[in-house]
């Protein structure tokens, strides 16, 4: 099995069979982007902890760590061989007092002791089977999200999770969605959509866009 190195900053982020495309869910194009985007938002801010959630290898999330926005970071996945990369990352590093890794289904095995005040996420963007990427079509796992079901029950839920101050940011892809697609969602969890804005990175499989939401009150 060949493992693949991604060099952010001091730190290599096991990124693993990468060949295989298992880890291969996008963060690997857009981290800087991403980075940028909340350092332009929130400049001279650092953020106490920030979950990536569907983190896989967490590509996203060290790239927080490792740029500084976030002093501390909370990963999950429910895929083990992705949080196998993302502890060895973990161990590598020496990072075991900043990282938590979680293998969880959605949010379901996060303690609520867990409170975050920045939350990130590029999770599966359509919500059915797609032929965008060849008979070799990728892991579903990766792209779909039957019928919204992931996102509805995560905006359900993150509130618990996020700080009264908290900004989450999603990538999400306008082939598969449209800000307007989790308003309804996002704003019966008591949450709101704050900012949004077409990622720079876009390539030609994917177009992505991003959308800032914290609470409503
Ligand atoms: C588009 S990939 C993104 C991976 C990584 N965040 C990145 O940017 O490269 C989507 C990720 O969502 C995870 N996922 C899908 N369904 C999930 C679920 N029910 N609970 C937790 N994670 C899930 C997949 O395992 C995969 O790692």
């Amino acid at each position: 099995m060949n493992t693949d190195y991604l060099t952010l900053g001091n730190i290599e982020v096991t990124v693993g069979t990468v060949r295989n495309e298992q880890n291969q869910g996008g963060g690997e194009i857009i981290y800087q982007e991403a980075v940028d985007l909340v350092k332009t938002l929130y400049p001279n801010h650092q953020f106490e902890r920030c979950f990536e959630w569907c983190a896989g290898p967490g590509i996203l999330g060290y790239s927080m760590l490792e740029f500084g926005v976030a002093k501390t970071l909370c990963l999950a996945d429910y895929f083990e061989p992705s949080l196998r990369v993302a502890r060895e990352t973990m161990e590598r590093f020496n990072l075991q007092d900043k990282v938590s890794i979680y293998n969880s289904n959605n949010l379901d095995s996060i303690p609520e002791t867990e409170q975050w005040d920045l939350v990130i996420g590029n999770p599966p963007q359509f919500p059915g089977l797609i032929q965008l990427w060849g008979p070799n079509a990728r892991d579903t796992r990766l792209y779909m999200d039957k019928d919204w079901e992931l996102h509805k029950n995560f905006f359900a839920n993150i509130k618990k999770f996020l700080k009264p101050n908290g900004k989450i940011f999603l990538w999400e892809c306008a082939w598969g969605s449209a800000v307007g697609t989790f308003k309804p969602y996002i704003e019966a969890a008591g949450l709101k959509v704050s900012r949004f804005g077409n990622a720079n990175n876009s390539n030609y499989m994917e177009i992505w866009y991003w959308i800032e939401i914290e609470y409503a009150d």
